[in-house]
């Protein structure tokens, strides 16, 4: 397999400037094998934290959300470009959380995708299905939706350098991790979806598991063909957990 295996943490709004050095400190200091890119996704406020602290380290950090527009009169938003201003690398968008407490559709998580690949930010594009879906047996058709609507607007250029994560609602801080199998099966059709436009892209883009996975868990859902990461958010929070999972990939 060639892609580079990724593991990134997305601290939600957690976090302070005293915790936030504590935590950095300790990343830093540990030795990563290099197969391996981390990644933290940080509160805005933070990056230039970030950028100071993980100057001269293997680590990159990135925003958890990004605006569709590039500037202008869009009070309370920040641009692709303001972010690649602090060598930020990746942004998250259209995680859970914001489609439910933001209402965010797939139309504008598309379009903030396709505007941070114009400031070279790498957009990590998040689907995943609610507990109501997976039951009615709509969980492929959903996270597919999803995917499409961001394949629609990004040449083939542009749809290699995405990453995708595949964060299934109902195993999101809850403790319930969807089994190797489960999430498998799931990024196998997201790869297949990606095939259709191109084999390129389908090769290339990394899928990453998101939706409690921690230290007992991480190997065996890293092990599968299609996982090529992860994104961890409670098991973020602490180094010893996150830098576990860094060793497990
Ligand atoms: O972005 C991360 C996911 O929402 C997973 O969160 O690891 O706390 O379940 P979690």
């Amino acid at each position: 397999q060639q892609r580079r295996t990724l593991i990134a943490g997305n601290w939600k709004m957690n976090g302070s400037l005293s915790a936030n050095s504590a935590l950095l400190g300790e990343l830093s200091g540990a030795s990563i094998a290099s197969a391996c890119e981390v990644l933290v996704c940080v509160p805005f406020v933070y990056i230039p934290q970030c950028e100071v602290f993980l100057a001269k380290t293997q680590i990159a950090f990135g925003a958890q959300d990004v605006s569709p527009h590039q500037s202008g009169a869009y009070t309370g938003e920040i641009s692709p470009a303001m972010l690649a201003d602090f060598s930020c690398k990746y942004a998250i968008v259209g995680h859970s959380e914001r489609r439910a407490y933001h209402h965010e559709s797939n139309e504008l998580v598309a379009q903030k995708a396709l505007q941070s690949l114009r400031s070279n930010i790498y957009p990590i594009v998040c689907v995943g299905e609610t507990l109501e879906q997976r039951e009615a047996g709509k969980t492929n058709e959903v996270v597919v939706a999803q995917l499409q609507a961001v394949m629609d607007v990004l040449d083939e250029g542009a749809l290699a350098r995405i990453v995708v994560a595949y964060e299934p609602v109902w195993a999101i801080g809850t403790g319930k991790t969807a089994t190797p199998e489960m999430a498998q099966d799931v990024h196998a059709v997201l790869r297949k979806t990606l095939a259709v436009r191109s084999d390129f892209a389908a090769e290339k883009v990394r899928i990453l598991y998101g939706g409690s996975m921690k230290p007992e868990n991480a190997k065996e859902l890293l092990a599968m063909p299609d996982i090529d990461g992860g994104l961890i958010g409670g098991a973020s929070l602490k180094a010893v957990d996150f830098l576990s999972i860094v060793a497990a990939a």
